[in-house]
């Protein structure tokens, strides 16, 4: 849940270490710091609470004396609140060494112990400053960085990454990883560390993966990566695939209305390259055919927004492919024993690949034999590596901590797997597939239309709506998982009370909470396509608006049996039902944003999140 920069080179390191934590914000942001070796050979460190903005204004204030070897850190807390004290560098021996960490030492306890018992002090509350203070101790033993560093994290459980310099060995920055994010950005003469590429892609696309209980030091002219144990070992060179523009904000209030106007390009992209002759062919998954057609069960597994993508892509995956689809949140899915076997494929998605939860699940379901395929967003980051194939979503780096562009691109990545599997399974007609590829490719000029005819419309109802105090959503068939979505999408940025139900379920209990007034959004699907759905919904529709609720519906274009029952009306183009959702779901991301900003709310940044959830 924390952002880490680090740098070794030849230019003065604050500059680089401070854009770098901008654009690894979205991490963390309750305090930021630095710790750079100055020019004059000393170890200076500043830390604040607060957003990045604080630190920055600090420094500016009081500068630092820089040089060109230094580390950086954002913070979203776990061990002791977000304070001056708690906020990372922590500092030993003497403050000549400084240490910066993500993740959660789980044994921080006994090794504190340890350590008071040997007369040592602490000044914070965290578990990183034990690790620090240890690091110190083995320091001053071995007199060597790397070799002390190794004796440390081998001594470490649970997850780190962890950056360390010390003002005794300038131009060097170590850094080690496990189960927790790290990648090595390669430069001319100099050399970076970060969470993600985008810690320094504005001054290289040239990255190395590290992998899983993994040292690295870097210096100006080297880089050299070896396991805990001191082997070297192989790195896996990749192009970042983006560039630092591509991870600003532009001329956008927001990266999430930036990144909701990238919704059609997300899905563009991610189709890309992966439909020859109008079939699905997915390079990245050649030479995998026996896999696929070795299963006999798929088990999506994610958290939050792409478990709600997953829950999309079942209905789709299911018949198109004829294999039985379960969807689990990935913090359930272990926790009890499932039924796993060599022919369950487990599918996980996440965005930036680093969903601590997810990652064990999938951890979980290789150890009893299952496949993985990872649906991921993030190049280089861990879920893709502990899975047997990966299927890239193209959406670009994904900035605001809720996720948007990242869902769309999800179900259109499910869609494309499902489509893959079915062709080889010979489970689907050659012209029905290629009915639905047609409608995939046209999803994103869809998408635009949305955006091009609704986007001012509802961010004038969401103004109005600012002084709301909850908002139910219901949805039936793909249409509820839509529900559930837009319903998260508005509690995390705008803090109101939402819930999205089923629409058949309504009268089992939801309808209880109608009153005169209740806003209730409502995902109508096609009368066309699913006349049946679609009558019952519209009856779901009179019965709460009999009760006083007022209605919105997302209804595509002409269904005119809408209209009697509705206060507002959303109209979404005319698309298969699989593709509604990916209509279905702009008005709501674009109505949860435009009521937090009328609401005065950092859409971005809100209270109590970040972006990716790197501790259980
Ligand atoms: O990076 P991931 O896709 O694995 O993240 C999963 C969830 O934490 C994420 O979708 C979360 O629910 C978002 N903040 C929702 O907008």
């Amino acid at each position: 849940m924390c952002g880490i920069v680090g740098y070794v080179g030849s230019r003065p390191s604050q500059g680089i270490l401070l854009s770098g934590l901008s654009r690894l914000e979205y991490r963390g942001y309750d305090s930021a710091g630095v710790a750079v070796i100055g020019d004059d050979g000393t170890l200076g460190m500043r830390k604040r609470a607060g957003k990045l903005a604080v630190l920055r204004d600090d420094l500016a204030a009081h500068p630092l004396a820089d040089g060109t070897t230094g580390i950086g850190h954002t913070r979203w807390a776990t061990h002791g609140g977000p304070t001056d004290a708690n906020a990372h560098p922590h500092l030993a021996d003497d403050d000549k060494l400084a240490v910066i960490h993500n993740g959660i030492i789980e044994n921080f306890a006994e090794l504190k112990d340890e350590l008071l018992a040997e007369g040592y002090t602490f000044r914070s509350e965290t578990d990183t400053e034990v690790a620090a203070v240890l690091l110190g101790r083995e320091y001053r033993a071995s007199g060597d960085l790397v070799t002390a560093f190794r004796t440390v994290v081998a001594r470490l459980e649970g997850a780190f990454t962890l950056l360390a310099m010390h003002e005794d060995a300038p131009g060097l920055v170590v850094g080690a990883r496990r189960n927790s994010p790290l990648v090595i950005g390669l430069g001319e003469g100099e050399n970076f560390l970060g969470s993600d590429v985008a810690a320094f892609v504005e001054h290289t696309r040239n990255a190395l993966a590290i992998g899983q209980d993994e040292i690295v030091a870097i210096r100006p002219g080297s880089v050299e990566v070896t396991n805990f144990d001191g082997e070297d070992v192989e790195v896996e060179p990749f192009e970042v695939v983006w560039d630092a523009a591509a991870a600003e904000k532009g001329g956008w209030s927001s990266f999430m209305a930036k990144e909701v106007s990238e919704e059609p390009d997300a899905v563009a992209n991610t189709i890309r390259g992966r439909v020859r002759d109008g079939a699905v062919v997915i390079p990245e998954l050649e030479g995998l055919d026996e896999l696929f057609l070795g299963i006999d069960r798929i088990v999506v597994i994610a958290c939050g927004t792409a478990a709600y993508a997953g829950q999309v892509g079942k209905y789709a995956l299911e018949q198109w492919t004829r294999i039985p689809v379960d969807v689990e949140l990935a913090h359930e899915f272990r926790y009890r024993d499932p039924v796993l076997t060599p022919r369950t494929l487990v599918v996980s998605i996440s965005q930036s690949g680093e969903t601590m939860d997810t990652l064990m699940a999938v951890k979980y379901a290789r150890e009893r034999g299952a496949k993985t395929v990872s649906i991921c967003n993030t190049q280089g980051a861990t879920i893709p590596r502990e899975s047997d194939a990966i299927v890239y979503t193209h959406a670009g780096p994904e900035v605001a901590v809720a996720s948007t562009k990242a869902f769309v691109a999800q179900i259109t990545a499910l869609y494309l797997l499902a489509l893959h599997v079915a062709r080889l399974r010979g489970s689907l007609a050659a012209e029905v597939a290629a009915e639905q590829v047609h409608e995939l490719e046209a999803v994103p000029a869809k998408i635009a239309q949305v955006l091009e005819a609704e986007q001012a419309h509802v961010e004038q109802f969401a103004r109005w709506m600012a002084d709301t105090h909850s908002v139910l959503f219901l949805g039936r068939h793909v249409g509820y998982p839509i529900a559930l979505e837009g319903a998260l999408k508005l509690k995390e940025i705008s803090y109101i009370h939402a819930e999205g139900f089923a629409a058949g379920e309504l009268k089992h209990g939801p309808i209880a909470l109608i009153e005169p007034g209740q806003p209730v959004f409502v995902i109508v699907p096609s009368p066309r396509e699913s006349a049946e759905l679609h009558k019952k919904v519209v009856s779901n529709i009179q019965e709460i608006r009999a009760r006083g609720a007022r209605v919105i519906v997302v209804a595509e274009e002409g269904d005119a049996a809408v209209l009697p029952f509705a206060d507002e009306v959303l109209r979404i183009p005319l698309a298969a039902p699989f593709f509604e959702p990916l209509l279905a779901v702009v008005p709501l991301h674009i109505f949860a944003m435009g009521l937090a900003t009328a609401k005065g709310l950092d859409v971005d940044q809100p209270r109590n999140l970040a972006k990716s959830v790197t501790v259980e």
